[in-house]
């Protein structure tokens, strides 16, 4: 596989790096402390055409393939992981679902403000007795003939309060299982729709992630995504775009890490040497340097595989899975490298610690990610 980026590609992610540096870098500690979430730096990031990356330009995207969004993921990650899962949510869980199974008329309603960065999507599909077991959908979303009578409550929603559109699955037909269940698109200010209490996260403090409540909220019936019962089809495919995204924030996170690691055993002294003189601290940088470059290249396996229109599944989720373990095992060992240093807030690779930890959990578990890679090989 031809791993050569093109001129665009190199662009895109330079324009990142630079755009994370200045504005993502300065106040990230900040935000992490108070919880606050980057409004105006996602604001920016909707300007410079990084929440609909990959939506085609008729729709206010960018038109760009995936390779080019894993590599712009992995440099946000690098220094802010909480507006990175934004980014991701709105790109792969919302323009992208919306632009491929969405009517025209949703495109051009709900699509265009996202991809432009003008409005946030969120994707609600977790809730407080449906995580890992995604099909047992309680939230219910009852045919009313020209509408769907919503009630129910969804759990860790990303963007949960600074979104203004939100795709919600929802049970229809309890009979026919997960074949029942529809995936809808709900804006903020419907009655009967309520944001429920902000997490207080060990990681991503930046991001909002919410409880939503839905209570009797009317939904029109064309604010249906696909056929009756397309739902649960319509998540799944969704995320695995999603995994992606997260495998890239993974990565950002872990290559964000090592970058610090090397330039502080450059600049620390013990036992009369920098400390990168001593083969504990040499080995260790080997070890994290080379797990980040096998985790690079199964994500830009996925990727090209993604952009030419193949079969990505398991890829994604092997992706995914190697990523976030080697994002945790490299932090905790650039933590290590800085010593007490590590463990203060200053040095900014305690954070990306606790960073790492949710890319083991979100948008499926690394057991579910093996539940899905063996099931792709088994078949
Ligand atoms: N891609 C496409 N289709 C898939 C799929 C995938 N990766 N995984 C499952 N499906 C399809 C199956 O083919 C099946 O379809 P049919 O019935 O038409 O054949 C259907 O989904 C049900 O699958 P199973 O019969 O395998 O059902 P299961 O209950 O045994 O397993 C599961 C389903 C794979 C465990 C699924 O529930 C799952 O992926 N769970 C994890 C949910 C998840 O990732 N949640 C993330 C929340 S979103 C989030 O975190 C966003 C955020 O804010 C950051």
């Amino acid at each position: 596989m031809d791993f050569n980026f093109t001129e665009e590609q190199l662009a895109v992610r330079d324009a990142a790096r630079d755009f994370a540096q200045k504005e993502l870098l300065p106040g990230v500690i900040e935000r992490d402390i108070e919880q606050k979430f980057p409004a105006s730096q996602i604001q920016m990031m909707g300007e410079l055409g990084f929440m609909g990356m990959m939506v085609d330009p008729r729709y206010g995207g960018g038109g760009m393939d995936t390779v080019s969004y894993v590599l712009a993921m992995e440099e946000i990650s690098k220094v802010d992981a909480s507006a990175a899962v934004c980014m991701s949510v709105n790109n792969s869980l919302v323009c992208w679902g919306l632009e491929k199974y969405g009517s025209e008329e949703q495109k051009q309603q709900y699509l265009v403000p996202l991809a432009s960065g003008k409005k946030i999507g969120a994707f609600c599909l977790s809730e407080p007795e449906a995580g890992s077991d995604a099909t047992s959908q309680r939230t219910t979303a009852e045919d009313r003939g020209d509408h769907y009578l919503v009630n129910g409550t969804k759990n860790w929603i990303t963007n949960g309060n600074s979104a203004s559109i939100y795709l919600v699955m929802a049970q229809t037909h309890p009979d026919l299982k997960h074949k029942g269940i529809n995936a809808l698109i709900v804006e903020k200010d419907r009655d009967g729709f309520v944001v429920g209490k902000k997490e207080d996260k060990m990681g991503i403090r930046g991001s909002d992630t919410h409880s939503l409540m839905f209570s009797d909220m009317q939904v029109p019936k064309e604010n249906r995504i696909g056929a009756d019962g397309f739902g649960f089809s319509f998540a799944m495919s969704t995320l695995n775009g999603g995994r992606l995204g997260i495998a890239s924030q993974a990565l950002g996170i872990a290559s964000g890490a090592l970058e610090r690691a090397i330039q502080y055993a450059k600049e620390r002294k013990a036992f009369g040497v920098e400390i990168a003189r001593h083969q504990a601290i040499q080995f260790k940088i080997a070890d994290m340097a080379t797990k980040i470059e096998a985790a690079r290249l199964l994500i830009l396996k996925a990727a090209r595989l993604k952009d030419a229109g193949k079969d990505f599944v398991k890829e994604a989720a092997m992706a995914k899975l190697f990523a976030s373990d080697v994002a945790m095992e490299t932090t905790i060992e650039a933590v290590q490298i800085h010593g007490g240093y590590g463990y203060v807030r200053e040095y900014h690779v305690e954070r990306m610690m606790r960073d790492a930890k949710i890319t083991q959990i979100y948008e499926g578990t690394s057991e579910i990610q093996k539940i899905v890679i063996s099931r792709a090989l088994l078949k």
